[in-house]
């Protein structure tokens, strides 16, 4: 019986392991150097955790099952409610502000296509405490500092969901019509939206996007409506922060967000070119989130690249990913010297990549292996040599070789 993988996941063979583990590094450095610190949360999680306040459109996607003892049990389809959850469950004696991160893989039942995944990977950071804008700040141009350092070009976006929400109070519509305004705007089904409302400020506001105006337009349409101007003068805030800190945005008000809980300022990275799953990352502020969990009332805000999409954003800029490399092959001439080759090996082995040879394949096929496995050396282990405490060294790039002694050999590889 051939048995394939299921739709939607992929195999990941060590190439693309390797240059995932870079872009990961890469990325968690700019995270680690702002104090945030790994966590980890169960791959499934009860149901009930996301179809509380992450909206329709992830509790549709979800896959859910009943385990054996009947529990409703789903698998994670995103990781802020879960880390909410942990918040309240394990974390709320910490000290505050918590800035933790995770990198791990969500699971929702879409469509899939090229950047468009069953099983997908999150690298995200929450920071659960502070509510001013600066938090935001930090969030936002942790976002951006880690692709800038990789090199990508992409357009940040901010928005405020609580602009929106704040005209619709402010125009009496009432909250649940609010969620389907929401949602025709998060699907962009602008002719569905017309049906459900005629206010022309609503149409207004979600088409101010761009770099510069915005502001001042956004400022005329709000005039006399309260709860908007409010969170418009929040965004302002955060803005003032993100521009102190020579962070280039776009503003976009017409930014809802698939998921339901966030309330303030909103985000989305998106990469040109990558077609219509262009979004890298989106994030943003959710004040209510912990305490619908936990009855304490705990601000944080947060986001998540969607790795995947980060690493064909990487691939379409053909931004060159260092090459890992063997460093040695270590190549008994003989059977004799495979103890001896054995023992320089492990000497060796200490922050370099050794790779000894286990086929017992005569020294030309070793050889031939080193280089069709791109190793920079071989080292020859002989007789004639080991009575003089030396190994012969190859380098495969040059095709030049020279005899070394073996206790100067680590020292030689790692200067190489
Ligand atoms: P999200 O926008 O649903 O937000 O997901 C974050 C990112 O994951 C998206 O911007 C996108 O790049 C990527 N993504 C989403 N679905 C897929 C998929 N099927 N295949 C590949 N990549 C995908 C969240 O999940 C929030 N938890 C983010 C957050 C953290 N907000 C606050 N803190």
């Amino acid at each position: 019986m051939k048995v394939k993988k299921p739709r939607g996941t992929r195999d990941f063979p060590p190439d693309e392991i390797e240059d995932r583990e870079y872009v990961e590094d890469s990325i968690e450095e700019v995270f680690r150097s702002h104090n945030y610190r790994r966590i980890q949360t169960p791959t499934f999680e009860h149901a009930d955790l996301f179809q509380l306040k992450s909206g329709e459109e992830i509790a549709e996607h979800m896959y859910v099952f009943e385990d054996k003892s009947g529990r409703r049990l789903c698998l994670r389809p995103e990781a802020t409610a879960s880390v909410c959850r942990m918040y309240s469950e394990e974390l709320r004696d910490s000290r505050l502000p918590l800035r933790l991160y995770y990198f791990c893989p969500m699971f929702r039942y879409e469509r899939p296509q090229k950047g468009r995944y069953r099983e997908f990977w999150h690298l995200g950071v929450e920071l659960i405490g502070p509510k001013g804008p600066e938090a935001d700040a930090e969030v936002i141009s942790l976002a951006y500092d880690s692709l800038k350092k990789l090199g990508l070009e992409f357009t940040l976006e901010v928005g405020h969901i609580g602009i929106l929400r704040g005209l619709m109070d402010d125009l009496g519509i009432e909250e649940k019509l609010q969620g389907r305004v929401i949602a025709c705007i998060d699907k962009d089904d602008i002719e569905q939206l017309k049906e459900i409302v005629d206010e022309k400020a609503i149409f207004d506001l979600i088409g101010l996007k761009g770099m510069t105006g915005i502001i001042q337009k956004a400022d005329e349409l709000l005039r006399g409506h309260k709860k908007a101007r409010e969170a418009l003068s929040e965004l302002k805030e955060v803005l003032g922060w993100l521009d102190y800190m020579n962070i280039e945005y776009a503003l976009n008000l017409g930014i809802v967000r698939g998921l339901e809980y966030y309330t303030a300022v909103v985000f989305e990275v998106r990469v040109h070119g990558l077609g219509a799953q262009n979004q890298v990352c989106g994030g943003g502020r959710y004040d209510n989130l912990i305490e619908l969990f936990s009855g304490l009332k705990i601000p944080a805000v947060g986001f998540a690249f969607g790795f995947d999409r980060v690493m064909n954003a990487l691939e379409l800029q053909e931004i060159k990913i260092p090459e890992r490399r063997v460093d040695a092959v270590i190549a008994p001439v003989n059977a004799s010297m495979r103890e001896d080759a054995l023992r320089i090996a492990s000497s060796l082995r200490d922050g370099l990549i050794i790779d000894m040879d286990v086929m017992n394949r005569k020294l030309d096929k070793i050889l031939q292996y080193a280089g069709d496995i791109h190793a920079r050396y071989v080292l020859i282990v002989g007789s004639e040599d080991l009575k003089e405490e030396k190994a012969t060294l190859r380098d495969l790039d040059t095709g030049k070789q020279e005899k070394i002694k073996i206790t100067e050999l680590k020292e030689k590889l790692r200067e190489l």
